[in-house]
């Protein structure tokens, strides 16, 4: 889809020159399919996990996809021919201006990542590998441009991609949220705090023949009185005391003050009816609840909130990760500034996970906070929307009776899965889980009592009647049965263990003749 608007800042070659680099990249097939076709599946699958002893024997020829190839995914140094034929109208000189490729005493490595990305597009980010001087210097660039990583791709597969007419990347860096967005979205708007960043995303928008608004600016200044139908983010949410020394993982605030901004501009962000979504770090303090710390993020913006955590370190393994992260595991300073900080603020673990709120106008909001250790399908956004869906339906049924009057269903794959000793009077089952096998994946320790109100889930009988019979069986109240059904019924339909039973189709009445 083409977007509406300019590309508002210049990229890292002038629009020629990225569309002679375009061209050729586009004409030497180093696109992802282009480069699969040329490794073969085995070659491509031991690229993946790093290996690239094999790639380099099948691109010896030197070819310009090959050349291509050994440059920006295998690392090589490159004889200077070779890498001048493969970006055929576009001079080396023109190349290096815009760092693309450095030049070695041997030939020419690569200056940056460039890489395919999806089926027609490219990436330009900062080498992960420090080069030799930053090596030197045992750190990146502060204000390196990240790459699309681990983060980058369980933000882009939580989105949830329906038709927007506005969407916003909020730290846009490479611009790979920006272009996900760009397939569903009408206009996108993507800031930076980095000058760098936004340079390297007007590059990948123009290879990729699009229009963004890039914006420069503090979290939400750039866009300041504006709403949107659709925010993403991955900001720099890595918790510590506050120290700045690179873009891509400090935000300077103390804490996890980004993550709590972020949710609190989401009032100021949101067209009604608009859905933030964003990745955080937050913390577990001692004698607090972490949940109710996240929750309090959004206190008083009315949104719908659903807060899932995948993730909990120690502060010691926290803190090795990130250094790592930015090449400064070498500086035993830093590293025991940021633990102390976590010790004077009481901080016993950090958590991550994936934020989305929604502005869906009501009195009382949901906010749900939990985490999920399960494995979850991919891409993760159509649960998402059928999570606040439920909550919709939910928020339908007003009263108890308005629920327990309606008939249910057991959602597809769910199973039972039972465990149990044998004595001398056969099997005697100690435990019964509830797995569900699609959806969320959630597995739940369940009663007999609740086993039977499920299993009775078949479509024909409304949950009120399943409760009369069961209150009859069991010898126990109805309106016991009712009260305890009000509070674990809708549990079970958030999670989506039973579902509202299709209503059958009305007969279609006959046209007189
Ligand atoms: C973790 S990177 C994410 C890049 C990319 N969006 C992705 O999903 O991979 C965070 C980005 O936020 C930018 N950033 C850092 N501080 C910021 C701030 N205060 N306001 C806006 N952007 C900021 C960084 O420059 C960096 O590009």
């Amino acid at each position: 889809m083409r977007q509406n608007g300019p590309v508002t800042y210049p990229g890292l070659l002038p629009d020629d020159g990225i569309r002679r680099l375009r061209d050729a990249l586009t004409s030497v097939n180093y696109t992802a399919t282009g480069i699969a076709e040329r490794l073969g599946p085995d070659v491509t699958a031991a690229v993946a996990k790093n290996d690239f002893r094999a790639a380099l024997k099948v691109t010896e020829d030197r070819d310009p996809l090959a050349t291509l190839i050994r440059l920006y995914i295998c690392g090589q140094t490159e004889p200077r021919p070779a890498v001048a034929r493969a970006f055929k109208d576009l001079s080396l000189d023109e190349a290096a201006g815009a760092e693309l490729i450095l030049e070695a005493t041997d030939g020419i490595t690569a200056g940056l990542d460039l890489e395919p990305y999806g089926t027609d597009w490219w990436i330009l980010a900062d080498l992960a590998t420090p080069s030799a001087a930053q090596a030197r210097r045992n750190t990146l660039r502060p204000d390196h441009v990240l790459g699309v990583g681990g983060a980058s791709t369980t933000l882009a597969n939580a989105v949830i991609r329906d038709s927007v007419a506005t969407a916003l990347d909020l730290g846009t860096g490479c611009g790979v949220q920006a272009l996900h967005l760009s397939q569903h979205a009408g206009r996108v708007t993507a800031t930076d705090l980095s000058e760098r960043a936004l340079r390297f995303a007007a590059t990948t928008a123009k290879l990729a023949g699009l229009e963004w608004d890039l914006r420069r600016g503090d979290m939400i200044t750039p866009v300041h009185d504006e709403k949107f139908d659709l925010v993403v983010s991955n900001p720099p949410f890595v918790v510590g005391p506050g120290t700045l020394t690179h873009t891509y993982r400090d935000s300077g605030r103390p804490g996890d003050g980004i993550s709590a901004e972020l949710a609190e501009s989401s009032r100021e962000l949101l067209n009604p009816g608009g859905t933030l979504q964003f990745l955080a770090n937050w913390l577990h303090v001692r004698g607090e609840d972490w949940a109710d710390r996240v929750a309090g993020w959004f206190a008083g913006t009315g949104m719908d909130v659903w807060v899932v955590q995948r993730e909990v370190s120690d502060p010691m393994a926290y803190v090795d990760l990130w250094l790592n992260d930015a090449a400064e595991a070498g500086d035993p300073q830093r590293a025991a500034a940021w633990l102390d900080w976590f010790d004077a603020h009481h901080v016993e673990a950090v958590g991550f996970g994936l934020v989305t709120a929604k502005n869906n106008q009501h009195h009382s909001p949901v906010v749900r906070v939990e985490t999920m250790r399960q494995p979850l399908a991919q891409p993760f956004g159509p649960q998402i929307t059928q999570w606040f869906d439920r909550q919709e339906w939910l928020r339908s049924r007003a009263t108890v009776d308005a629920l327990l009057d309606t008939k249910f269903v057991t959602a597809d794959g769910l199973t039972l899965h039972q465990e149990a000793d044998h004595g001398p009077d056969g099997w005697d089952v100690t435990m019964q889980t509830l797995v569900q096998t699609e959806g969320l994946g959630w597995n739940e320790e369940i009663d007999p009592t609740m086993l039977v109100l499920i299993g009775g889930c078949d479509g024909t009988v409304t949950m009120g009647d399943q409760l009369a019979v069961m209150a009859a069986a069991y010898e126990t109240p109805e309106p016991v049965m009712r009260s305890m059904a009000a509070v674990v019924v809708p549990h079970l339909i958030e999670r989506g263990f039973i579902v509202p039973a299709a209503e059958p189709p009305t007969k279609p009445v006959a046209e007189p003749r």
